[in-house]
This record gives C-alpha cells, sequence and structure tokens, in this order.
C-alpha cells in the first residue's frame, strides 16, 4: 500500500511537472542538499557554510519561496574526512531526493563527492573550492568562486610587486589538492616575475609538530614563507615558527580564513597575509546589509565561506525558478547561463567551465582581524 501511495505521488509529480520523481521530500517543498564539515580539523568551513545558505534560503522562503514553494534545505556533516563526503552526498541523492547539492569548500572533499553527483545528473555548487579539477569532473559541476591558478597568482604578485620579495620558501600540505594545486601555481608565477623558491618542505594535515620543516626553512634564509594551507595547521604552524626564531611573514591563500585562526596562531600571526574572496571592509551597501543581517542572526561576522555559500544558494533558488522546475538537466542549463548575478562576491558570471572569474583581496592580520590590504582583479595577473 504505502510503496503504490508514493507511485501515486511520483506519477502526480510527473504530471504536474514540478517535482522529479525520486524526490521523497513532501511535494510543497523543493529539497536541496548541503554537505560540508561541521565538526572535526575544519568545522568552522562547514559551519559558516550552512549559516550562509540558511540566511539566503530563509531570505527567499520569506519573500514567497521558489516557484511558489519554500526550500528545505538538509545539510550533512562529513567530520572533515574527504572520504565520508561521498558517502553522505549519496544519502542526500539517494534517500532524500534533493534536486540540487550545495559544497563543498574544501576542494578534497568536492572531488570527492562531485562525481556521484554528476553520475546522478544532480547539479552542484561548490560555494568555495577553489581547485581547478573540481569542475573538471562534468558538466554538472559549478562553483561561485575564482580557481586556484589565478589565486596562487595572486600572491606571488602580492610578494614579488608590493612587498618587493626575491627569496620565499614554501611550506604545503601533501594531503589536500588545494595545497599542492597552489604551490604549483603560486612557484610558476613568483619564478615568472623573477623570484626564487629558496626551499619547499611538506607536511599533512593532521600533524602537530612541524619543527623539522620550520629548521629547514629557516636554514635557507627566505623572505617569506608561502603556506597555503588550512587555519588549524596554519595557526600552529606560524607559532612554532616563532618559537624557533622565524620572524619573516607567511603568506596563504583563502584556506587561512577563519575566526579560528588567530584563537590558534595568535600574535604570532600579526604582518602576515592571504588571499581571500570578500572582505567586510567593502563599503559596497549589499555587503554591507549582508554583514549587518548574518551578524543579528549569529552574532559573527561572516566570513569569505559565509558570503560565498548565502551567493552560490541565491545563485541554485535563481536557477530553479529560471528552469522552472526541479529537472536536474534543467537546473544545469539554468546555472550554466548564470550572468552579472550580483552576488556579495562580486559579480558573479559562470563561464564556459563553469568556474566564476572574480577579483581576489589580500588581507592582513593584525591583533584579530582581517584588514584589506589590496584588491587584484583578474586582468591584473597573466597566467
Ligand atoms: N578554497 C579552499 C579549497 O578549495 C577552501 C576555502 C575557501 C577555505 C574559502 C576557506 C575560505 O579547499
Amino acid at each position: 500500500m504505502r510503496f503504490r501511495a508514493l507511485a501515486v505521488v511520483c506519477l502526480s509529480a510527473i504530471l504536474a511537472g514540478t517535482v522529479s520523481c525520486g524526490s521523497k521530500g513532501s511535494q510543497k517543498e523543493i529539497v536541496i542538499g548541503e554537505y560540508g564539515s561541521l565538526t572535526g580539523g575544519i568545522a568552522t568551513f562547514g559551519i559558516s557554510t550552512k549559516n550562509g545558505s540558511e540566511l539566503a534560503f530563509d531570505e527567499i522562503n520569506k519573500k514567497g519561496g521558489v516557484l511558489g514553494k519554500q526550500v528545505k534545505l538538509l545539510v550533512e556533516d562529513d567530520q572533515s574526512k574527504p572520504e565520508e563526503a561521498g558517502t553522505v552526498v549519496t544519502k542526500l541523492i539517494n534517500q532524500n531526493g534533493v534536486c540540487a547539492v550545495l559544497g563543498h569548500v574544501a576542494s578534497s572533499h568536492s572531488l570527492a563527492a562531485a562525481p556521484i553527483c554528476q553520475s546522478n545528473q544532480i547539479p552542484m555548487i561548490s560555494p568555495s573550492s577553489t581547485n581547478p579539477r573540481v569542475t573538471q569532473v562534468g558538466n554538472y559541476i559549478f562553483r561561485v568562486c575564482f580557481i586556484d591558478p589565478f589565486q596562487g597568482a595572486v600572491m606571488a604578485k602580492f610578494a614579488a610587486d608590493t612587498l618587493k620579495l626575491k627569496k620565499v620558501a614554501i611550506l604545503v600540505d601533501v594531503r589536500s589538492d588545494y595545497s599542492v594545486g597552489l604551490q604549483t601555481f603560486f612557484r610558476q608565477q613568483f619564478r615568472q616575475l623573477g623570484g626564487e623558491v629558496v626551499v619547499e618542505q611538506s607536511y599533512s594535515q593532521g600533524d602537530s609538530d612541524f619543527r623539522a620543516q620550520l629548521t629547514a626553512i629557516k636554514a635557507a634564509n627566505p623572505e617569506a614563507v608561502y603556506l597555503p594551507g588550512y587555519y588549524t595547521e596554519v595557526g600552529t604552524i606560524v607559532h612554532q615558527a616563532r618559537e624557533l626564531g622565524i620572524t619573516v611573514p607567511f603568506l596563504g591563500g583563502d584556506g587561512w580564513d577563519s575566526p579560528k585562526l588567530w584563537e590558534i596562531g595568535g600574535a604570532a600571526l600579526n604582518g602576515c597575509y592571504f588571499s581571500d574572496h570578500y572582505s567586510t571592509d567593502d563599503p559596497n551597501p549589499a555587503v554591507q546589509k549582508f554583514v549587518a543581517d548574518y551578524k543579528a542572526k549569529y552574532g559573527q561576522t561572516p566570513d569569505a565561506l559565509a558570503a560565498l555559500a548565502y551567493d552560490a544558494a541565491r545563485i541554485l533558488a535563481d536557477a530553479i525558478q529560471k528552469a522552472g522546475s526541479t529537472d536536474g538537466s534543467k537546473i544545469r542549463d539554468a546555472l550554466a547561463a548564470t550572468k552579472d548575478f550580483p552576488g556579495v562576491t562580486g559579480s558573479i558570471s559562470i563561464n564556459a567551465d563553469r568556474n566564476a572569474v572574480k577579483p581576489a583581496v589580500i588581507l592582513k592580520v593584525e591583533n584579530g582581524k582581517f584588514l584589506l590590504t589590496e584588491t587584484i582583479k583578474p586582468e591584473a595577473v597573466k597566467l
């Protein structure tokens, strides 16, 4: 009986042309899935992302929802383990019948789950994974942020042109596709600009003692250390570096962006720089409204993850509305056609590779604050 009832529901949904069969959500709702790290070593990434997308869907639902229906967001935790990402995304698709997926932040996790979305023809939007390979998985995989060939080049340009550095060290997290990618792209651009990489060392996510690598770096006498890692290790590394007498600045990427960075690294981080997607210092009224609304709801300043998730959620809702359907292939086509969407992280157009092309900001760490130092536009770097 239950099966027959479900079949009738599915059939009427197909006839109405509104809900794809396999959706176990009520037909009164549009069910969207999100996977992220809500616990574990990169937990602030998942929490900020969830907050940002929930704020967007709350606003959308208050204005009447999408296709006249309320949006329901189901969020799954992968515990900061890339191998769990595939499991939770399979559950969202097969058991919850979601019509699209938001996530992940960390590129290695996105790379683990994207093939599942692709093979099920369920569109996936990563708000913030920057490794170029993520969207190369297939034509159902999108992102609303820039990619790492640009991000790595941006920091190389800042190091060479603004800080006038000639010799840097690199310390890479070999377990992270993100970190390894940035190492390559930074190195290439820095050399092109006349700089030299005097030493390269590596670690693995989850390590806690970095003294051997830091001792080797100190011996090479660099003017700065490029450290494209995630905040938990970054905070510890910079702290240990200062204890070993390394006084030069560390330079990083968006993976530094977390309220926990300062908690872990403290004053050791003063005078360090990292590249990121947006700054709360941006005077644009849309950004300031988002910052105020987010603070009112969560009591915290939104980081780049929250801002990118807010944009990704609104772009997805917009695409479903334009598609006029929750059918995966129709949402896909609408996402691919996204042009000049006014995001809080900048104007977003999806290009032929399903990526966004946007400026990056350089932020300086100072007493727990991230100060906007420079904005670098895509046309300012030669890849
Ligand atoms: N870009 C990082 C990655 O691809 C994730 C990240 C984005 C982290 C923005 C912090 C802020 O892994």
